[in-house]
């Protein structure tokens, strides 16, 4: 059944307002904790030369209409996908995109599946570029909907946004949860496959909170994807936002409980990438609370480092939050750089990591 314009809205509210409540969190499950970085007490270096700016680089492909890609960004730090088409979020949205802009620094939008189906939703994105013309927008669907809509479809999400590059959502543990949700994962390879055939931008696929296997990391070895954002356990856990959307008496709160540790941690997923040896960039997110966190998934491998809920109770707060909250999370990464003597980023991917 379809669902109406009004129960989207509510859906929405109902994601914001509960991912914001600490049970959603899987804490302490990252898998952070057990990993260390080696202390350099004489790094040959002085801190003001601690460079963390790299950039979002794709070379284009020889066939097709495909462009080569190439962007400054000041930190590997990025805002990971959130929310879009609704009423509620369209404010969040413009913050976010303008901490984008001034910043330099990439932006997922949330799921862009209102617009496939209501032309008016791609509205949100013209005002945003109004007040955010140079933020750096990663498009966002998810696999249920790329499955059934043609490409072309797909293709008019990207001019909306303006984006560099399009993430395709997995995300079978909320779909299977959630009153209105979709599970239907049947073709999803194919699919993605197609798509990075036909897109102009690069595809990047991600999780949502539940990462990768080994097995499902080599799985899409062969489609062309440009990355994977791991986006492993240890944050907002999509099993448990679904769950809390339901009364306690309810079924679904109740299977939502046995499933609320469910998922790869954000550690073993970067171990898991590199253990089955893929050629495409790994990128990570699920539960990174500070620069030092973001470090050490660099060193593990990560080429960015994506952080969802933190971002959106700053933009709740105002654009003094979202600056404090950059500013904290950039001096921790170059603190960390310092400590390990790392002047670049490629320096710390050569650093020793403990486990
Ligand atoms: C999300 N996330 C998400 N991901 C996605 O690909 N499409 C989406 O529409 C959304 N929507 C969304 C809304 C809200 C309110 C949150 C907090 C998150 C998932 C997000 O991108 C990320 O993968 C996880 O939230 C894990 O990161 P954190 O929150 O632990 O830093």
């Amino acid at each position: 059944m379809k669902e109406s314009n009004q129960q989207f809205e509510q859906r929405k509210r109902d994601h914001i307002r509960i991912a914001l409540d600490p049970r959603t969190q899987a804490e302490g499950q990252n898998g952070l904790g057990s990993v260390e970085l080696i202390h350099e007490a004489l790094p040959d270096l002085d801190f003001k030369e601690v460079d963390i700016s790299t950039s979002f680089f794709f070379s284009g492909a020889s066939s097709l209409q495909k462009d080569a890609i190439s962007l400054k960004l000041s930190s590997p730090i990025f805002i990971s996908s959130m929310t879009a088409g609704h009423e509620n979020g369209r404010q969040i949205n413009e913050a976010l995109a303008c901490l984008s802009d001034r910043r330099q620094i990439l932006m997922g939008v949330g799921s862009q599946r209102r617009e496939l189906d209501d032309s008016n939703a791609a509205e949100e994105w013209a005002q945003v570029r109004r007040v955010a013309p140079k933020a750096r927008l990663l498009g966002n669907i998810g696999i249920t909907q790329l499955i059934k809509t043609p490409i072309d479809k797909i293709q008019k999400l990207i001019d909306a946004t303006e984006a560099v590059a399009l993430f395709v959502h997995l995300n079978p543990l909320q779909e299977v949860l959630q009153p209105e949700g979709t599970p239907s994962f049947k073709n999803g390879l194919e699919a993605i496959e197609n798509l990075v055939r036909f897109s102009r931008v690069p595809i990047i696929v991600k999780e949502v909170g539940c990462g990768f296997s080994v097995e499902t990391l080599k799985r899409l070895e062969n489609t062309g994807v440009f990355a994977v954002d791991v986006s492993g356990k240890g944050g907002t856990h999509w099993g448990r936002v679904e769950g809390y959307r339901s009364s306690e008496n309810d079924m679904l709160y109740q299977v939502a409980q046995t499933f609320q540790n469910w998922g790869v941690s954000t550690v073993q997923s970067m171990l898991n990438a590199t253990e089955a040896r893929i050629s495409y960039e790994v990128w990570a997110s699920g539960g990174v609370r500070n620069g030092l966190e973001a470090a050490k998934l660099i060193a593990l491998g990560a080429k960015k480092v994506g952080i969802a809920k933190p971002f959106l109770e700053a933009a709740l707060q105002g654009d003094a939050a979202l600056e404090a909250l950059l500013n904290r999370l950039e001096t921790e990464l170059k603190i960390t750089m310092f400590c390990t003597g790392s002047r670049t980023l490629q320096d710390l991917q050569t650093k020793k990591v403990i486990l």
